[in-house]
């Protein structure tokens, strides 16, 4: 019997990992989301018990220390894994590479905030918010959802030049995951970044045109790295391999980044 908070609950890869999680009935599954009534994730509460909708929004201090207190509730005052899944980017400018980030300092912190918020300050307030758990539970894990597109390797050999706030935020991300390592290790808890691999997460029904292009593109700059790489993976292949990442996680580990297939070659 295991328990696990995961924040940015509502859609995507973080829904998927309450359903995955959830569907062991001994698990207790805290989805951490900034509106509990969203449709997915009440319907899975409603349909699972071991599933507790909790509200929370990670980049708002005062509201994810609420979260971990309505965790706290359910589980006794202790979690065995803490995964921090959030992300927001500043979507009108992804397409920009850094030579064309604008002589604006109002303009450029509007590009940077939303990746910061969520993948720096957001994962710093939720992380602290649950370590209290983390330090009473039995596993000790701690994990940020984090991306390859931050692995230097990958994007001098693919040449993505795009998506500056996203990958230097996740850059950022796996030194805080290696700092949390090196402090909370003495603890016995073990922290790591995890990068999900390429994921269609893509819920809006049919893609726009520009979705297709920018997905083209990308595939084809992922393939000079993975020559054979076909395209995305779908949630339930990312989370399946993510789940057995965390239950590999242990103090040889904890502080790096990690792909899904647990090491740091196979990106995608
Ligand atoms: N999809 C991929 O190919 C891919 C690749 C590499 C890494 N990743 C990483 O994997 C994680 C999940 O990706 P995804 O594709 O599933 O993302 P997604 O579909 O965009 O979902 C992100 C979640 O973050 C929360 N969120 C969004 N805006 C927020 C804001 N302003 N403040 C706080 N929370 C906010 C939302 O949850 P609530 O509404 O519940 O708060 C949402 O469910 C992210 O960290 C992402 O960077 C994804």
């Amino acid at each position: 019997m295991a328990s696990y908070a995961i924040t940015g609950a509502s859609k995507g890869i973080g829904l998927e990992y309450v359903r995955q999680l959830a569907a062991n009935k001994d698990n207790t599954v805290l989805a951490i989301v900034r509106n509990p009534e969203s449709r997915a994730i009440s319907e899975l509460a409603t349909n699972h018990p071991n599933v507790h909708a909790i509200k929370g929004d990670v980049t708002d201090p005062k509201s994810i220390l609420g979260a971990a207190e309505a965790a706290a509730v359910i589980t006794g005052g202790k979690l065995d894994v803490f995964i921090h899944n959030s992300n927001a980017v500043d979507t009108a400018s992804i397409g920009l590479s850094p030579s064309q980030i604008p002589f604006d300092g109002e303009a450029t912190r509007k590009i940077f905030e939303p990746s910061l918020s969520t993948g720096i300050y957001g994962a710093l307030w939720a992380t602290n918010a649950f370590l209290p758990l983390i330090e009473k539970g039995i596993q000790k894990k701690i994990v940020h959802i984090s991306s390859a597109m931050a692995d230097t390797n990958l994007i001098n050999k693919s040449g993505v030049s795009y998506a500056v706030a996203y990958a230097v935020s996740k850059a950022g991300m796996n030194v805080q995951v290696a700092k949390y390592a090196a402090e909370l290790a003495p603890k016995g808890i073990k922290v790591l970044a995890l990068s999900p691999g390429w994921v269609d997460t893509w819920d809006s029904g049919e893609k726009p045109a520009a979705v297709v292009q920018a997905n083209e593109l990308m595939l084809s700059q992922f393939q000079a790295v993975q020559p054979g790489l076909k395209g995305q993976i779908q949630p339930d292949e990312s989370v399946r391999k993510g789940i057995q990442v965390i239950e590999n996680l242990n103090t040889e580990s904890s502080g790096l980044l990690l792909s899904q297939n647990g090491n740091q070659t196979s990106w995608f």
